[in-house]
């Protein structure tokens, strides 16, 4: 099927073809390379922290259960019965030392070894002799960076630290902001249901075009006075680190609009005293301005982890046209004063009735009506084309309501989907334009 599919009929340089979000071929095929084969976020080091605990995730169309071990180990185990492939653990998180089958009662201990067979007589003596290999499958690479864990379901390939690159630095940037240079996610997840396609729940966290439309009704409530919903020439760019990952960095912004819990140095300290305090004594004066000045970063870990500020987002994609959305506000450990404050605006933008999730699970949903509506046609990227600058390393900025990250996210989607020897991207002609 592979050597049939030629990713430049769906993905060029400065667009995409419908199809990507439609077709239920293209679907099996992002289940079989991109979360097959690659790093995806499963899960936080602190929702596992003590032996015993355990937390039902997916892995592209594969159920696993995260584990930590009564060896110590923190396990991706596949949730997947070995008798009869039944899904084993049913509950979304818990903490036990075995699970126990409910179809006919096979029992596995929390490192994945099949611990007892009920009647086990009744499969004779030659079962003994198979019972080591019945243990849980387990992803083959599981590996974390500042408490994020990943895992692979294949045995080769780059290494976390490959996969990250650059975006290590978004990661960095939101422990820079904690006293204790750890967060913890255990405020538990929002859920949303999502009628889109993965990629668009995914993108639509690095467009900048759309948050002056989309959401204008939220900003002009909320911050009449000090944000137009006219571009402004402030220095917010988006930018594509490389290896599908991309930000949209509002430091500028943060200096720029002076109002409660902007990540302003002299605004934080005031309205944050304790917290800002916390923070230097860990960093120092000069250390704690810098991490103020800069702040949270917006930025989308390829292929499913979303840093937005405070919040943390990761999608599952259901089918070709649903996808959960899990957020949740990331906690400093023991700084009551800024956690109420992030938990509340996670509340306010990602809760159940969260304005801008509701805003983007909305027009989501139309756009895959609207994709839906006839012949999928070739979308355009091509916004910020000509102020796209890429640096001495490599790092693409542009304009704030660039393209650029899409066009970065489809040219690693080319590369992971199409295999190892994809097309390299080109730029059709602009026959369209004039
Ligand atoms: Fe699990 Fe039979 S399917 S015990
Ligand atoms: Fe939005």
């Amino acid at each position: 099927v592979r050597a049939e599919f030629d990713v430049r009929d769906v993905v060029q340089e400065d667009r995409v073809h419908g199809s990507v979000y439609t077709s239920p071929e293209i679907f099996q095929r992002e289940m079989d390379t991109i979360f097959s084969t690659g790093w995806v976020y499963v899960a936080h080091d602190s929702e596992v922290s003590e032996p015993g605990d355990y937390l039902t995730r997916q892995i592209g169309s594969n159920p696993v259960v995260v584990a930590h071990g009564k060896d110590g180990e923190v396990r991706v185990l596949l949730n997947r019965c070995s008798h009869r492939a039944n899904k084993l653990c049913n509950a979304e998180m818990g903490n036990a030392s075995s699970f126990r089958c409910p179809y006919h009662g096979w029992t596995f201990s929390n490192t994945g070894s099949l611990t007892a067979v009920p009647m086990r007589e009744g499969y004779g003596d030659a079962f003994q002799g198979v019972r080591s290999e019945l243990g849980l499958a387990e992803a083959a690479r599981v590996d974390s960076y500042g408490g994020f864990i990943f895992a692979s379901l294949a045995a080769e390939g780059p290494s976390l630290t490959e996969h990250l690159g650059g975006a290590v630095r978004a990661i960095d940037r939101l422990l820079d902001l904690s006293p204790t240079g750890t967060i913890d996610l255990r405020a538990n997840w929002m859920k949303h249901r999502h009628l889109a396609n993965w990629k668009m729940v995914v993108e639509n966290n690095v467009d900048g075009y759309h948050a002056l439309f989309t959401h204008a009704s939220v900003y002009d409530a909320v911050r009449p006075a000090k944000v137009s919903h006219v571009p402004s020439k402030t220095a917010v760019v988006v930018r594509d680190i490389g290896d599908g990952h991309s930000e949209i960095d509002y430091a500028a912004e943060y200096r720029r609009i002076d109002e409660e819990f902007v990540w302003y140095g002299r605004t934080t300290r005031e309205k944050l005293p304790k917290y800002s305090a916390a923070l230097e004594k860990r960093h120092g004066p000069e250390k704690t301005h810098d991490a103020l000045v800069v702040g949270p970063p917006h930025t989308l870990i390829w292929p499913n982890l979303f840093l937005a500020e405070m919040n943390v987002m990761y999608v599952e994609p259901l089918s070709v046209n649903e996808t959960i959305a899990y957020t949740t506000a990331a906690m400093f450990p023991g700084q009551d004063e800024i956690n109420q404050k992030s938990l509340r605006r996670a509340e306010g933008a990602m809760g159940p009735a969260g304005f801008l999730i509701a805003d983007d699970g909305e027009i989501g949903m139309r756009n895959q009506a609207g994709l839906a509506a006839r012949d999928p046609e070739w979308l355009r990227l091509s916004r910020g084309v000509e102020t796209d600058v890429a640096d001495e390393t490599g790092i693409v900025n542009s304009d704030k309501s660039a393209e650029t990250p899409q066009r970065g996210f489809y040219r690693q989607w080319a590369k992971v989907v199409g295999g190892a020897d994809a097309p390299a991207a080109t730029t059709i002609e602009q026959e369209n334009d004039q």
